[in-house]
């Protein structure tokens, strides 16, 4: 399994004359915590719509384990093995939580039973059983994201795109997060993205980072190497990260 990684190169999209991204290229590697962050706007979710067949790419080309995806349809590149969260939740609020779960694996074509037998495992694994019967929709917003990270997980993954996982979190429903996404990387094996505006979850779990600008990658490395980096410094300055002195 070593070497395999989830990979964009010289990926670019514009919107109506707007460069989303401009030749940017990532390696998300098996079974590691890479970060992706960067200023509103600067293309992240869209990079993640083009790992996931949501949209098309101008130029470049992704690919997954050295097979060329960037051609397939967003169900064919779930039933490959890449799997995300959106920015905005979208769980079936009227639906209780175990059945938000099940609908998945039923797409996947599990039986029904069987996809029943399969969420609660994960509800388990993630350690939110209690939650089972809850209406999705009533559920607090850190619990919808941990539901979310469970859906995602009953197509049991090899990637998984997280974006913006804590957003709205306290810093020790942050903590909690940063301990099941080590557990997807080390447990499961998964090449996990990280997109995230609290910068000091992503600088304390991912081991590589990757920095989007107004749709470029103006830097990458190790965390140490993020933290110090004057480039990342003047992409923040002015917006809240910088303003809080201590992220960056
Ligand atoms: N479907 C679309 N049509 C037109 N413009 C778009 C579309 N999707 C994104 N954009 C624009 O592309 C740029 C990148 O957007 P994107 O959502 O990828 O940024 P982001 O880094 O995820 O930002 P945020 O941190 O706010 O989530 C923005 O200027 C956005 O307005
Ligand atoms: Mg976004």
């Amino acid at each position: 399994m070593t070497g395999n990684a989830l990979t964009s190169v010289d990926i670019s999209v514009a919107f109506e004359g707007l460069k989303a991204l401009h030749r940017v290229s990532l390696s998300i590697p098996s079974g590691r915590v890479t970060g992706l962050i960067g200023p509103n706007g600067a293309g992240k979710t869209t990079l993640v719509n083009v790992l996931t067949g949501f949209q098309k790419p101008d130029t470049g080309h992704v690919s997954m384990d050295g097979l060329q995806i960037d051609a397939a349809a967003p169900h064919q590149i779930r039933h490959l093995g890449i799997a995300r969260t959106f920015q905005s939740g979208r769980l079936f609020g009227d639906l209780p939580v175990i059945d938000n779960l099940a609908v998945t694996g039923v797409g996947m074509g599990l039986s029904r039973r069987d996809a029943e037998e399969r969420a609660e495992a994960v509800l388990d694994w993630i350690g939110i059983s209690a939650l089972a019967e809850r209406q999705a929709g009533s559920l607090p917003y850190t619990d919808e994201r941990r539901v979310a990270i469970g859906r995602a997980l009953m197509l049991n993954p090899q990637y998984l795109l997280l974006d913006e996982p804590a957003a709205g979190m306290s810093a020790i429903e942050a903590d909690e997060l940063i301990s099941l996404i080590q557990r997807i990387a080390d447990e499961i094996g998964c090449g996990v993205l990280l997109i995230e505006h609290n910068i000091g979850m992503v600088l304390r779990v991912c081991e590589h980072i990757y920095v989007l600008d107004s749709g470029e990658v103006i830097e990458d490395g190790v965390p140490a190497a993020i933290k110090s980096s004057e480039k990342v410094r003047h992409a923040y300055m002015g917006t809240q990260a910088d303003a809080e002195g201590d992220i960056l």
